[in-house]
Order: C-alpha cells, then sequence, then structure tokens
C-alpha cells in the first residue's frame, strides 16, 4: 500500500500543494479495480491520457529519499534539474521530524515528488515501478547501523534484502539504464588487510548488517547476469555532514556536548575511521549514475575478479583515503563547539571493527573521483548546520 504524505498535508500549505501533486503519481491500477465493467470502463477512459502522460515522464528514483544521504543526492539531481521520484517509509530507528524536514526541502522542486512506501511490500512496489518510468535508480533506503543490528536482525533482512529484491525485480521489468545502490565499508568485516579495495575479501562479515550488504551485491550480480541490468555498488565509508543521522557519532557527540554531558569513546579512542564527506559522496554517487557498469572483458573465469565480471556489474569504495583518528576528529569538534569533552572510555563493541581505510583508485579510475573536503572542514560544516538548526540554547 502507498501513501502519499499525508502527515505533511496537515503540517504546512506548502506541502499540502505537493501532496496534490503527488496524488498525480498515485498507482492508477487501484482505479480500475472496481466490481462494476461499465464503471471500469469510464474510469479507464478517463484516465488512460494522465497514465500516458506519467509514462512519459522519465525520472529517477531515490529510495531512502528521506534519509541522511538519500535526501543530498535527491537535491543534487533535482539542482541539475532531473526529475526525481523519491521513496521512503519514513522507518522510526531515529528522529522521523528530521526525515520530513529534509524532504520538505525537496518539496520545494517542482520535478520531485515524494512517495511514503515500505521496499519490502512487493506489490506497492511493482506498482510504483510500473507507474513511472524510471531511466536510472539510486537506493539508498535500508536499515542502517551496525550495532542495532545485533538485536534487530529482521529488519535488517526485511529492509535490505527483501528491500532490495523488489527494486531488482522493478528495474529487471522496467529495464532499467542502471541501478546504483549503496553497500557499505562493514563488508570487510574481520578483513584487516587496509587499506580495504574491492578486488579482496569481503566474505567474514561480523554483523547482520554487513551480511545483509553483502548479499544486496551478490543479488545484483545475478540480476546483472541473467537480465544483463547494469549495477553498481558503492561500499559507503563513515559519511558525516549536515542533515547527518542522529546514531551517528559525530551527531551523538555534538547533542552530548552541548548539554555538558560525556562522550562514550569506544575502543579506548583507538579506532580509525575513513569519515567521508557527504557532498564527496554526492559527487561520485552522481557521476558513476550516469556511467552504467558495463561487463569486464579481461574478466577471468579461472581467476575470478571479486569486483567485476562479465555481466554489467561492478562494486567500488566510495570514502576518503584518508583515515583519521577518533581522537582527531573528536578534537576538531571540541574546537568547533569551544567544548572540551568529556570522554568516557569504553571497550570495544561487538560486531565493530578498530580501522578502515579505503583504496578509492577503482571510482578515481572510473569516473575521476576525488573527495574535496578534510576533517576540519566537513566537522565545521556539520556545525554550523546543527546550531542553525537545533538552536541549542
Ligand atoms: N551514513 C553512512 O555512514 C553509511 C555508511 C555505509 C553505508 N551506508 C548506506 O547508505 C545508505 C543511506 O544511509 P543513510 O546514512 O542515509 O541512512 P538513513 O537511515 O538516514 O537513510 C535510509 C533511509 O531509508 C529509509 N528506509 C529504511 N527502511 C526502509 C524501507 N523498508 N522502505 C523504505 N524506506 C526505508 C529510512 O526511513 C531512511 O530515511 C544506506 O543503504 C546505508 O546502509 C551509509
Amino acid at each position: 500500500m502507498i501513501r502519499l504524505y499525508p502527515q505533511v498535508e496537515h503540517q504546512d500549505p506548502g506541502a499540502a500543494k505537493s501532496y496534490y501533486k503527488a496524488a498525480h503519481y498515485w498507482p492508477l491500477s487501484r482505479f480500475l479495480r472496481h466490481p462494476s465493467r461499465a464503471v471500469r470502463r469510464r474510469r479507464a477512459v478517463t484516465i488512460a491520457p494522465l497514465i500516458l502522460y506519467r509514462q512519459s515522464i522519465v525520472s529517477i528514483l531515490v529510495t531512502g529519499s528521506a534519509g541522511f544521504i538519500g535526501f543530498h543526492v535527491a537535491k543534487r539531481l533535482l539542482a541539475a534539474g532531473e526529475t526525481v521520484v523519491g521513496v521512503d517509509n519514513y522507518d522510526p530507528y531515529y528522529d522521523v521530524a528530521l526525515k520530513h524536514a529534509r524532504v520538505n526541502q525537496l518539496l520545494e522542486y517542482n520535478d520531485f515528488t515524494q512517495v511514503e512506501l515500505d521496499i519490502s511490500d512487493r506489490d506497492g512496489m511493482r506498482e510504483l515501478f510500473e507507474t513511472h518510468r524510471f531511466d536510472r535508480v539510486v537506493h539508498l533506503a535500508a536499515q542502517a547501523g551496525v550495532r542495532h543490528s545485533i538485536d534487530h536482525p529482521h529488519d535488517y533482512v526485511d529492509a535490505n534484502v527483501t528491500g532490495t529484491l523488489n527494486v531488482l525485480e522493478g528495474c529487471r521489468h522496467t529495464k532499467a539504464a542502471h541501478l546504483v545502490y549503496a553497500s557499505t565499508s562493514s563488508v570487510y568485516g574481520a578483513s584487516t588487510d587496509m587499506p580495504f579495495d574491492p578486488s579482496g575479501d569481503a566474505d567474514h562479515p561480523l554483523a547482520i548488517y554487513a551480511a545483509t550488504k553483502r548479499a544486496t551485491e551478490l543479488m545484483a550480480h545475478s540480476y546483472a547476469h541473467l537480465h544483463r541490468l547494469p549495477t553498481t555498488g558503492l561500499r559507503f565509508f563513515t559519511v558525516y555532514g549536515p542533515w547527518g543521522r542522529p546514531d551517528m557519532a559525530l551527531f551523538l557527540f555534538t547533542k552530548k556536548m552541548l548539554a555538558g554531558e560525556s562522550i562514550p569513546v569506544f575502543n579506548h579512542g583507538h579506532h580509525r575511521r575513513d569519515f567521508t564527506y557527504v557532498d564527496d559522496i554526492v559527487e561520485g554517487i552522481v557521476r558513476i549514475l550516469y556511467q552504467p557498469a558495463t561487463p569486464d572483458a579481461a574478466w577471468n573465469s579461472d581467476v575470478p575478479q571479486p569486483d567485476s565480471s562479465p555481466a554489467p556489474w561492478r562494486v567500488y569504495n566510495i570514502g576518503n583515503g584518508n583515515p583519521v583518528p577518533l581522537m582527531d576528529y573528536i578534537e576538531e569538534l571540541e574546537k568547533c563547539l569551544d567544548v572540551t569533552a568529556d570522554k568516557e572510555m569504553l571497550p570495544m563493541q561487538p560486531g565493530d571493527v578498530e580501522a578502515t581505510h579505503a583504496s578509492v583508485d577503482g571510482l578515481f579510475n572510473a569516473v575521476d573521483y576525488r573527495p574535496q573536503t578534510s576533517v576540519a572542514e566537513g566537522v565545521e560544516k556539520f556545525v554550523d548546520w546543527y546550531l542553525d538548526y537545533y538552536k541549542p540554547s
């Protein structure tokens, strides 16, 4: 069942206008379900021009459009003049008001439509793909979070495995030109062979989150092989920036430091992360979106290369390529907030890894991907946004 923006409609008149715009995108097939044949025929005649009109508009689907990265990607595509349909179920894993605030910004663009839908809803997803003509798909909707996955494994299988299968099916039946989807550095799991490279091992995940993301890469491969659907998986490395996720370290630390509370520093501060600023991630996603994956002519089945294939399937890292000690990250935050953090040193958490370091050569070679933003710059931009948005006293 697809629901279009009821909450926002009540909250703000601008969004109500968008609701009516979005109503044009309601899956029309349901209007044709009526016991009376005469009514069905009358309705079919009425809506036929609308169906044809809608299917003539080529758009890009962004799943997870109310989420941190999905919001930034959709905004960037809209600013470039694309028509975008966003899908999100406003999962209550974190503050839903923040998700609505992101979408309200997207609704300021005439070429944006937001659909509230759970991607694990098979019928709803089929209707969505029948209703629109998606040329390209950026699939970012997922149940994220390594730690949360330890006690909520089913959420991850529903959203990340079943949901991705529905996206793959939609792309297959509508012959989408390219599916770009989010994977994660967590797939490197037990490997300490750094920098992590997609040509290396990714088959020892330490948490169910990572296992479901690795599963999506493998599912995408089978669709690329069987249906010649071009798919590109991007393994993200700790993305941060304005409109970021409240469950991630930078957000949590900022909130606690401003409230005068201590911050939990796991692994006694010995973590190193390849922190990647969100604008750099968006740049990489958009560049690769317009370059559909192609078969690797040099692929040798006797020595199978893990990150390419004779099918149109690729996997790349998308990180900063420059890991930063967690304590340096905290120091930048202290400078920006002008607050010295009270640090509670704690042991490593189950399912976590000590360090991440991305090799980004693959994406550099493919689309000249070069991350631009230093941690000092990125943390400052995050703090500026946080103070402006939350206006803490
Ligand atoms: N942020 C990071 O550092 C990071 C790192 C590695 C991978 N990723 C991946 O990048 C993608 C985007 O991450 P994000 O940080 O923007 O997370 P996010 O949680 O902010 O965004 C994900 C969005 O997907 C939506 N969603 C969840 N389940 C859904 C479902 N069943 N149906 C429809 N929508 C659903 C959520 O409501 C949310 O708005 C995810 O696939 C995530 O696993 C993110």
